[in-house]
């Protein structure tokens, strides 16, 4: 097959699977997993590299348990921050580019407007400044590399927002018909970010890799949405008749903070005229009728 030979670190992972799978159409790519070789282990992660000599590196391997990160802070700053320092090494020694994966998580979402990519950092919880973290090792020890901060994941890979909401409607509709008891679905209100599928994400990071984009790039879906309004979308976009609530982030209190509003706007990519990103309702409707079967069992 033509083209550069990628490799992708978290390849069972919801954006690993997606980018091996709608990367693979058009390039060689190599998935690898947390089995093929541990990412903080700097010798088994340059020796893999030099086996297999790929032009291009996509690191999406990490660790992403944002509330699991405030008491495991080792264990999120091992893999995170010496792992995707390995990567960055290890690409550079063998003249590969290397694009890392990074988060709206890294700002606080003070902001009243979406972050562009030269706004300041300032990551609330542990998960967002190992992630921060990440970037500025991709920065200093990788040669050619890319930073693409996604945000609000969603896709056949689970579990994700879009799949346990659809699952939860399905519950209550069965509830429904069968003359139990229903209660509605309780979603959080006051945390907007841009829900994006990973298939789109895919699609702009062939973008990255054709045109060799260098930096820091903002890739989400246009628009935004609150957990809420993202749960009245599917069901609606579905045309299912299911009770949603709002409710405040209060109510579902958790470890890790989070940023109340951390939508990202494409600044840099809109400025190269390379943004290919879809309207999030847009892209999410194609997600669920394109694969409503599966996603629904076929209600
Ligand atoms: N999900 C979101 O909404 C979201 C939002 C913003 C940014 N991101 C970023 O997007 C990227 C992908 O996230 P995701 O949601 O796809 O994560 P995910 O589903 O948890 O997948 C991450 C993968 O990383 C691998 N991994 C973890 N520790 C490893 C280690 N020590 N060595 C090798 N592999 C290891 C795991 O491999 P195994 O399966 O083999 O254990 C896992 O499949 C991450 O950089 C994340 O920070 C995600």
């Amino acid at each position: 097959m033509a083209g550069p030979k990628l490799l992708v670190t978290g390849c069972r992972g919801r954006l690993g699977r997606d980018l091996v799978h709608f990367l693979g159409l058009d390039f060689e790519v190599i998935g690898v997993g947390r089995s093929d070789f541990d990412i903080r282990d700097e010798k088994a992660v340059g020796s893999f590299l030099r086996r297999v000599r790929p032009d291009v590196v996509l690191h999406a391997a990490a660790y992403v348990d944002v509330d699991g990160a405030e008491s495991d802070r080792e264990l999120a700053e091992s893999v995170n921050v010496d792992g995707t320092a390995n990567m960055a090494r290890a690409s550079r020694e063998v003249g590969a580019r290397m694009i890392y994966f990074s988060t709206d998580y890294v700002f606080d979402g003070a902001k009243k407007s979406p972050y562009i990519e030269a706004d300041p950092p300032n990551p609330l919880s542990v998960y967002g400044r190992t992630k921060l973290a990440g970037e500025r090792q991709t920065e200093v020890h990788a040669g050619g590399y890319a930073v693409l901060r996604v945000a609000r994941l969603y896709g056949l890979a689970g579990p994700n927002f879009v799949l346990a909401t659809v699952k939860a409607g399905a519950e209550q509709i069965r509830r429904r018909n069968a003359g139990e008891k229903v209660t509605p679905i309780r979603a959080v209100d006051d945390r907007i970010g841009s829900p994006t599928w990973t298939a789109d994400i895919a699609v702009q990071t062939k973008v990255v890799i054709e045109n060799e984009l260098t930096g820091m790039f903002h890739v989400t879906a246009e628009g935004e949405a609150s957990w809420y309004r993202l749960a009245r979308d599917i069901f609606e976009i579905l045309e299912w008749d299911v009770a949603v609530e709002a409710c405040p982030a209060s109510e579902q209190a958790r470890p890790a903070p989070r940023p109340a509003r951390s939508s990202l706007e494409n600044a840099a990519l809109k400025s190269l005229g390379l943004n290919f990103m879809r309207g999030y309702r847009v892209a999410l409707s194609e997600f669920l009728l394109t694969n409503k079967e599966r996603i629904t069992g076929g209600l």
